[in-house]
């Protein structure tokens, strides 16, 4: 009987709040396209737009201004991370990129349902993980909120990987490149540890083969073409051929699996160069004799590329392939120029991240989006000619990695302590670098999330921030990440923890010549125990 009452009542209560509209409580709209089911993890490329939908509600009355809102959430508090959203060590704070901006949604201004999109166009310097968390507000009412939902934000570099049979060509480029200026390309390139024998990176050729007034226009298949060699011994180098002048090879050899920066160029006046990771010497770490292997090989060739004057359309540009010279590795950022560059302007194009609107830039594949690739400049695609290249995630070196955790966070302050350092658009190049509050170390490729560095000593105490380079550290970790770490120089001390261990200095006593005696010491009663290291 008693119960029954009590079933009458809520059920009376339930029907006066329904009618009188105050017990509206603001929620999630539906998952799927209204809103973004919590969790959702995200790709996002270089200047290109990715959107998060996300949309809260009281009512379903567009007409109607809920006064709601939808806020980030900037500070973690243990335990509103969404159940089912997993973002773990080392992507386990909130971070939103500096660019990321909440648009609003055309029609739903002040609406309710109330809708946004958290949109984020990554700039250089903002290519990290970013975990991005939300809530949804009633200005009437300050107590009432939804849950918190996060998403997490991963960007990507994207490049062209060949086993050696494939090849991407553009018949379109050719015509873009005039005979009279010169011309050059460059491309970062990984190559793949592989057996004996030549390979082909990229190569404008020809099929033209007929009779003219100077006689039989033939034996053009390769007009300029940059090619990687490995001989029997496994040492491996790259050379430029062409059929007028033959194998031109750099002075130096470069190892197999790691970035290397290499391009051509060639003069209105035939003089040219095979540049290979740089222009002029530069250390690894600045100061140090720890240099960076170059090359910048002087040739003269009169060949170029067959540019299609004629309208015999027989001009062709490829990547990575040649009839039994296959190339095997991962190519990103081709740029094609339609004049001569200097070995200094060559250098510096190695050292940015974007060379979009360079002045006489035909051609600049940066190998994002489904194929036909489209070029950055100029008007010509790439397309997938012979197999189809496979689309890999690879940080190149031009990127800046982001740091956003350390093996470990505490180490002593004379240094030498091993530590990777956990981050994102880390770049198997030549030469990764870490920065300890300003001090810079070499450091060595483990993946695309992780250096090795040894921690630089001889420092006082204190906390300073990680940081880490891709090159040489021209360009360090930004700000523009939403995320700070940071390193704590500690003495060296001893721990014990009551069952034993502890230190003895017995012989101390023969330099106390007299009865009176002083000393003293830092303590730290329950602190510990260390990190095992
Ligand atoms: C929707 O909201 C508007 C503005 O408050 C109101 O005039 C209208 O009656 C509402 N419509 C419904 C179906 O509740
Ligand atoms: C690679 O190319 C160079 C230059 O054309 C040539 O001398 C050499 O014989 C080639 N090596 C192989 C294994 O084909």
């Amino acid at each position: 009987m008693r119960a029954k009452s009590i079933a009458l009542l809520a059920a009376f209560a339930v029907l006066l709040a329904a009618s009188s509209g105050s017990a509206q409580t603001i929620d999630w709209c539906d998952d799927g396209t209204d809103a973004a089911t919590s969790g959702t993890v995200y790709e996002a490329y270089y200047v290109q737009e990715t959107c998060i939908p996300l949309c809260v509600k009281k009512s379903t009355n567009t007409s109607y201004d809920g006064n709601l809102a939808i806020d980030k959430v900037t500070v973690e508090s243990p335990g509103v991370y969404p159940t089912g959203a997993v973002f773990d060590y080392p992507y386990d704070e909130i971070n939103f990129p500096a660019s990321g901006v909440l648009k609003t949604v055309a029609g739903y201004s002040d609406t309710d349902p109330f809708k946004r999109d958290y949109c984020f166009t990554p700039q250089h310097g903002e290519e990290c993980v970013y975990t991005t968390c939300f809530k949804g507000a009633d200005g009437d009412s300050s107590s009432s909120a939804t849950s918190v939902r996060c998403y997490k934000i991963e960007v990507y570099n994207s490049a062209l990987e060949f086993t050696g049979t494939e090849e991407a060509s553009s018949d379109d480029l050719s015509k873009e490149v005039g005979p009279n200026d010169g011309f050059s390309m460059a491309t970062w390139v990984y190559p793949t540890c592989s057996s004996a024998g030549n390979q082909t990176v990229m190569y404008f050729g020809s099929t033209r083969d007929f009779s003219t007034s100077l006689g039989t226009d033939k034996g053009l298949q390769v007009r300029n073409a940059i090619k990687y060699s490995t001989d029997s011994s496994g040492e491996s180098t790259f050379f430029y051929y062409d059929d007028y002048v033959g194998a031109v090879f750099a002075d130096n050899k470069y190892c197999c699996g790691k970035w290397h920066y290499v391009g051509i160029s060639v003069g209105a006046d035939n003089k040219a160069f095979l540049f290979v990771d740089g222009g002029v010497a530069k250390s690894q770490v600045t100061g140090s004799r720890n240099t960076i292997k170059f090359d910048v090989k002087a040739f003269q060739t009169a060949s170029r590329p067959d540019n299609n004057l004629d309208g015999d359309g027989q001009g062709t540009f490829k990547v990575g392939h040649y009839a039994g010279e296959g190339f095997k590795g991962i190519v990103d950022e081709v740029s094609v120029f339609d004049r001569a560059l200097t070995s200094t302007e060559m250098h510096s194009n190695m050292e940015k991240r974007d060379l979009a609107g360079s002045e006489g830039l035909k051609g600049y594949f940066t190998m994002t989006g489904a194929f036909p690739i489209a070029s950055q400049a100029g008007s010509s695609t790439l397309t997938a000619s012979v197999g189809t290249p496979a689309k890999v995630k690879k940080a190149i070196p031009t990127m800046i990695p982001c740091v956003l955790g350390l093996q470990h966070s505490v180490g002593p302050s004379d240094g030498s302590c091993p530590t990777d350092v956990y981050g994102w658009s880390m770049s198997d190049g030549l030469a990764p670098v870490c920065s300890f509050g300003g001090r810079v170390i070499q450091g060595t490729y483990v993946d695309d999330k992780t250096i090795k560095c040894e921690t630089p000593g001889h420092v006082s105490p204190r906390y300073v921030n990680v940081l880490a380079s891709n090159d040489a550290g021209t360009q360090f970790t930004t700000s523009l990440v939403g995320k700070e770490v940071k390193h704590l120089y500690m003495e060296s001390s001893l721990y014990v923890d009551g069952n034993g261990g502890g230190a003895e200095a017995d012989s101390v006593c023969k330099d106390l010549p007299t009865r009176a005696v002083t000393f003293g010491g830092w303590f730290c009663p329950k602190c510990g125990p260390p990190a095992s290291s």
